[in-house]
C-alpha cells in the first residue's frame, strides 16, 4: 500500500504523516516513511527527535557525495532504503529524499535528480506501507505519480488558498486514476469541513486544532508520544481506520513488541 500526503504549505502534512505512520506501525504494518521535502522534518513528527532527524542521511546528498551523477543508471530504491534509511519509533523506517544544505550540489528541484523525486513510485510496496510526506504544493504529487491502488490524502488548513490546492490535488489524483482520494480539513470547524466537502465533492475528514499537537512541535516531539488520546490524534486514528489499514481500537495503543 502506498500513501501520499499533499497540500498547501503549512497545512499539517508532516504532522499528520508522522502520526499516521506511527499509528499504522502500531496497527501491525511495516511502514516506510518517505520525507520528500528538501527541508526535511518528518523525523521530528515521527518521534526521532531533532538531533537524529538532522543526522538522518538524505539519499540525494549522499549519492552526490559519492560521485553519483544523473548520467549513471538509477540506483535500486530498495538498496537506497537499506543504505540510507533510519529506524524510528514503533519500527517506522524513515527515508529522506534530499536536503538543501549548501549553495550547489544537491538541488532537488532539478529534474536531473528524478531518482529521489521518484522514490515513492519506484519503491516496492509489497508487505508494507510506503507513506510519503510531500513538499508543499502540487509539483511533488506529479513526481510521485500515485497509481490506481494508491491513496492520496489532500490536506487543507481552513483558507480559500488551502482549499483550492486541496481541490486541485484531488482533481490531479483523479486524472492519475487514483482510486482512494481522501480530503482532510485540518484545524477546521464544521463549516470549513462542509465548504471543503462541497468544493471537492468528497466527504472531508476533520482533524481539529489541537494544543497538544502545537505543544509537541514546540518541544520537538511526536504528538503521539505526548498525548495519543488528544483530539487530533484520535481523528488521525479514525482516518487510519477509514483507510481500512488499522482495525478499530488498535490505533493509538502503545507498541507491544517482544
Ligand atoms: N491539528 C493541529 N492542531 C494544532 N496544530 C497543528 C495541527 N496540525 C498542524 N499543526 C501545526 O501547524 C504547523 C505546520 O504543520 P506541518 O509542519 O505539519 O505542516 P506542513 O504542511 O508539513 O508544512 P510544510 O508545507 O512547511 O511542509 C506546525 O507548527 C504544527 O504543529
Ligand atoms: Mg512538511
Amino acid at each position: 500500500m502506498k500513501i501520499v500526503v499533499t497540500g498547501k504549505g503549512g497545512a499539517g502534512k508532516t504532522t499528520i504523516s508522522g502520526a499516521l505512520a506511527r499509528l499504522l506501525a502500531r496497527g501491525g504494518h511495516r511502514v516506510v516513511a518517505l520525507d520528500c521535502d528538501p527541508s526535511p522534518g518528518l523525523g521530528i513528527s515521527l518521534g526521532l527527535g531533532p538531533e537524529a532527524t538532522e543526522a538522518a542521511p538524505a539519499v540525494l546528498n549522499s549519492l552526490v557525495a559519492l560521485g553519483h551523477t544523473h548520467n549513471d543508471p538509477d540506483p535500486d530504491p530498495e538498496d537506497l532504503l537499506t543504505r540510507f534509511g533510519v529506524d524510528g519509533p514503533d519500527g517506522v523506517r524513515l527515508l529522506v529524499g534530499g536536503k538543501v544544505e549548501q549553495l550547489a550540489g544537491a538541488c532537488v528541484c532539478c529534474g536531473s535528480h528524478s531518482t529521489t523525486r521518484k522514490l515513492f513510485s519506484n519503491l516496492p510496496h509489497e508487505g508494507r506501507v510506503v507513506l510519503a510526506d510531500l513538499e508543499a504544493g502540487l509539483n511533488d504529487l506529479i513526481w510521485a505519480s500515485p497509481k490506481a491502488d494508491d491513496i492520496v490524502i489532500a490536506l487543507a488548513e481552513p483558507s480559500a488558498k488551502g482549499f483550492e490546492i486541496a481541490r486541485r490535488a484531488c482533481e490531479l489524483a483523479e486524472t492519475m486514476g487514483v482510486g482512494q482520494r481522501i480530503v482532510v480539513a485540518n484545524r477546521a470547524n464544521g463549516a470549513d469541513v462542509e465548504t471543503l466537502s462541497e468544493l471537492t465533492g468528497l466527504a472531508a475528514v476533520a482533524v481539529p486544532d489541537d494544543p497538544a499537537v502545537a505543544q509537541a512541535d514546540r518541544e520537538g516531539l511526536a504528538p503521539i508520544d505526548v498525548d495519543p488520546q488528544s483530539p487530533a490524534l484520535l481523528a488521525i486514528a479514525s482516518l487510519a481506520e477509514q483507510l481500512g489499514l488499522v482495525p478499530a481500537l488498535a490505533a493509538a495503543q502503545p507498541e507491544r513488541r517482544g
